[in-house]
């Protein structure tokens, strides 16, 4: 009896814990200790998220574990959260798996603050200076783009699963702006890094992450969540090398990239500094940082971009047409040429709307206690900004169900902008990499369709655009079958 009591009493203050406070959002009945982790399905929780949402309304709550979390969806909303109060909703939450893992350090994760603030404004003009002196950013992508094609070609006669190559093309503009270097496709060192952190980013959103982030005290089980770690552990041995390669050859006042232009700041006595945040730590989650979030999030978008474009021949066939009149006879487009291919343009943006590559964007919190719509939001709470949900509301597009670059475009074929579509996201922690990311889709897409012709090899079983859902949603693997044109 004494121990039913107890276990009684237990679950009585497991229930209160995971009760909510009065003034928040309402949200479905969260079960004892494990909250709402298994309503949200083990493979992709955005159809549990929409269903919440059609009962509670636009703003809701649920329980990961004991740990409470807001749910924006829709532009009104999500518009206020990100933009109107950008600023009060501008912090990171506490999660303990990507704390163990890189602290509160860098870009991406890092709270709300002079360390976050000196890392952005650092970094953006970084990229924006980029070449330091020697090539532009533009003319590095067109640059890995003929290695791309060069690599599609040996694949003239076979069928190509397109990921490794874009994925290796994709993440060689981010190490020569952070490391100076490219890596060649049959780099077989290089093409594990690559995999394992395209792991690490499924895994990040899994049950068994939910779970570790819910319960510190499942750390040390060995579950499936281990193999997180390490992947960390091998990708961080990896950027080590690199780190200590460049301390050993840079010659000062002669940065070569990224890291350098970093280090130089480093140097600078206590004093002369300006950037009072910059240490060792700080750069190695950066680096870390633009390594993770610019690789698979670009390269994802264009391999949806190539099976969409198989899917729709006559739309490839198409962004080929403005693409060959605009090109004339040069070898590929430049960037500034997309100001008159408003088709090529509205297709791209399909591609990044029907996909919603970053779904659930990245985690926000509140620096302070908020309201928000009448609801009271409590600092540092979890707030997940459910990005996709535009992409497929019926009041915002012409064609929400499918893949139409008529959403883009006028009666007149002319591009129009559309406010409410926000794949970067936005405001304070909008995208840092949107511009450099929008660059190298259109470079390297127009530059894929100018020398081959795609086709899906089984025309007899149709592509399975299921996503596989993680930080990033990217398309199974697939084949295709490509032509040689020019
Ligand atoms: C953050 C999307 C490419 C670097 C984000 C966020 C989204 C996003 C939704 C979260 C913003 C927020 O917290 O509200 C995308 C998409 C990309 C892409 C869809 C490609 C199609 C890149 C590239 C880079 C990059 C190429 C590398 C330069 C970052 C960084 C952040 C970020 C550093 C964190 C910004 C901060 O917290 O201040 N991205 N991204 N992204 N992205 Fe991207």
């Amino acid at each position: 009896i004494t121990a039913l009591l107890l276990g009684l009493l237990l679950l009585a203050l497991l229930w209160r814990k995971m009760s909510r406070p009065k003034g928040f959002p309402p949200g479905p009945v969260p079960l004892p200790v494990i909250g709402n982790i298994l309503q949200m399905g083990f493979s992709n929780p955005l159809p549990a998220l929409k269903k919440f949402s059609e009962e509670y309304g636009p703003i809701y709550s649920i329980y990961l574990g004991f740990t409470p979390a807001v749910v924006v969806r829709g532009f009104k909303d999500l518009k206020e959260i990100l933009v109107n109060k950008g600023q009060e909703f501008a912090d990171r939450p506490f999660n303990r798996l990507t704390e163990d893992i890189s602290g509160t350090k860098g870009l991406v994760l890092a709270r709300y603050g002079q360390a976050w603030k000196e890392h952005r404004r650092f970094t953006l003009s970084t990229l924006r200076n980029f070449g330091l002196g020697k090539k532009s950013m533009e003319e590095r992508i067109c640059e890995e783009s003929v290695h791309l094609i060069q690599e599609f070609k040996k694949n003239k006669d076979t069928l190509l699963d397109p990921h490794f190559v874009i994925d290796n093309a994709v993440s060689n503009i981010i190490c020569m702006i952070v490391f100076g270097r490219r890596y060649e496709y049959n780099d077989s060192t290089f093409r594990d890094i690559l995999n394992l952190i395209h792991e690490n980013m499924k895994m990040a959103t899994s049950f068994w992450a939910m779970l570790y982030s819910a319960f510190g005290f499942v750390k040390h089980l060995p579950l499936p969540h281990q193999k997180i770690f390490r992947n960390v552990r091998v990708f961080f041995d990896f950027l080590e090398r690199v780190l200590e390669q460049h301390k050993r050859t840079r010659v000062h006042g002669q940065p070569r990239d990224y890291i350098d232009c970093y280090l130089e700041e480093l140097e600078k006595d206590q004093g002369e500094r300006n950037k009072l945040t910059f240490d060792n730590e700080n750069l190695f989650i950066s680096v870390a940082d633009l390594f993770i979030a610019g690789t698979e999030t670009t390269s994802s978008s264009l391999e949806w971009s190539l099976l969409y474009m198989m899917m729709y021949p006559e739309i490839q066939e198409k962004c080929r047409e403005e693409i060959d009149r605009i090109r004339g006879d040069r070898d590929h487009l430049g960037y500034e040429d997309r100001v008159g291919m408003p088709y090529t343009q509205a297709v791209l943006l399909e591609v990044q709307r029907f996909s919603s590559v970053v779904p659930l964007g990245v985690s926000h919190a509140p620096i302070k206690d908020v309201q928000l719509n009448g609801y009271t939001i409590p600092k540092g709470i979890m707030i997940i900004p459910d990005l996709s949900s535009l992409n497929y509301d019926e009041k915002l597009w012409k064609y929400p169900h499918e893949f139409n670059p008529e959403n883009f475009l006028n009666s007149e074929g002319e591009l129009v902008k559309v406010d409410s579509f926000l794949p970067f996201s936005a405001g304070p922690r909008v995208c840092l990499g949107e511009n450099l990311a929008r660059m190298e889709i259109f470079l390297f897409f127009t530059t894929m369709l100018t020398h081959f012709e795609f086709y899906w090899p089984d025309p007899k079983s149709p592509p399975d655009t299921t996503p596989v859902f993680g930080i990033s949603q990217a398309p199974k693997h697939f084949k295709m079958r490509l032509v040689p044109r020019i």
